[in-house]
């Protein structure tokens, strides 16, 4: 890295230490997706995040942590197989939903007896995180039902002026958010899948339950109708996308696994599920813009590999009211 790029990450680094110390919102680069981070102990800092992203207040934030030996100061209780996913994934894009610690604010909790616990590996969030020493509340710095942002420069484009420093750590490795796990005595459930697997983290504990319970707590990510773009986005069949004309396709813009046709306007994200969900919401983002009709979007295969990428694209077709092909 050049001497300079270094010196101008060095000097944000200390500008974000210092605005945490502060209670002022900071862009937070993780693997994943850059956050808005505060410090989870003040409940000024944390109630200024809900008001940038325009969030209820009774969906809770994730509390991010230099490492694991941390857990014990903000969960009341670490079940072992909690412990074992720790020492599995963490730090990495895993969130541990455990219960509270008391001390643990109702405003990072939602008001709920659980708190989100996640350890990032992002060098960046590492070193803000160890040079803080407390616990960082960080949803993803999107407004509230918008797509996340994986560069610095698109949380600028949302929250610039507001914000004191972004901490540029270049295009996140990830893409899409933390894979969460609740972990009870009597079980681990998957509330919201990421790039850590079912199958991954059923090869540590045993066995995981898929999806949300009745009873769940909120999740935001949940929602059916989160993560969209204003331009409404339309999943498609490989062979009707493939069907449709040159012509045809001109008002629409077209995320593609395989390549475009000449003359057909959008992005080719390959068909590597780990390269597609690192490209995919710099693709909704900037197709976004173009003031297209709809985004038309490739259906991926129903295959394990793909199923936090496609639970991500039908949130986003959910947005906007376009949830299958048009008959
Ligand atoms: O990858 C990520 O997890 C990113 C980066 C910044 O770490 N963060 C993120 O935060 O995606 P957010 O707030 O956009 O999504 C976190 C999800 C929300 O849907 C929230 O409802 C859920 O985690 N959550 C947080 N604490 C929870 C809890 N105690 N119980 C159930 N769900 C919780
Ligand atoms: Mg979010």
């Amino acid at each position: 890295m050049p001497p300079t790029r270094q010196a101008r990450l060095e000097a944000e680094i200390a500008a974000a230490v210092h605005a945490l110390r502060d209670g002022e919102v900071i862009g937070l680069p993780t693997e994943t997706v850059y956050g808005l981070g505060a410090d989870a102990s003040n409940p000024a800092a944390v109630r200024r995040i809900f008001e940038l992203k325009g969030r209820p207040a009774d969906h809770p934030v994730i509390v991010h942590l230099a490492d694991a030996s941390q857990m014990d100061a903000w969960a009341r209780e670490v079940p072992p197989a909690a412990r074992a996913l720790a020492a599995a994934f963490w730090p990495g894009p895993l969130t541990l939903i455990l219960l509270r610690a008391p001390h643990v604010l109702d405003l990072v909790t939602g008001g709920q007896d659980t708190v989100g616990l996640r350890v990032p590996s992002h060098p960046v969030a590492q070193r803000v995180l160890r040079e803080f020493g407390g616990g960082v509340a960080a949803p993803s710095a999107n407004r509230f039902g918008r797509v996340s942002p994986t560069s610095a420069s698109h949380v600028l484009d949302e929250f610039g002026g507001s914000l004191p420093v972004v901490v540029d750590g270049g295009p996140c490795e990830v893409g899409i958010e933390s894979t969460i796990v609740q972990v009870t005595d009597s079980g681990a459930r998957i509330l919201r899948p990421g790039r850590i697997s079912a199958l991954q983290v059923a090869e540590v504990i045993g066995g995981v339950v898929e999806g949300a319970a009745a009873d769940s707590p909120r999740v935001s990510g949940a929602l059916k109708s989160h993560y969209a773009p204003v331009t409404p986005v339309q999943l498609i069949d490989g062979d009707a996308l493939r069907a449709r004309s040159v012509e045809a396709l001109r008002p629409c813009r077209v995320i593609a696994m395989g390549h475009l046709e000449p003359g057909v306007g959008g992005i080719a994200l390959g068909d590597e599920p780990a390269a597609y969900a690192r490209g995919l919401y710099a693709a909704l983002r900037d197709l976004d813009g173009e003031g297209a009709s709809r985004i038309l979007v490739e259906r991926p295969p129903d295959e394990p590999a793909w199923h936090a990428v496609a639970d991500r694209l039908q949130r986003a077709a959910a947005g906007g009211g376009l949830d299958d092909e048009e008959p």
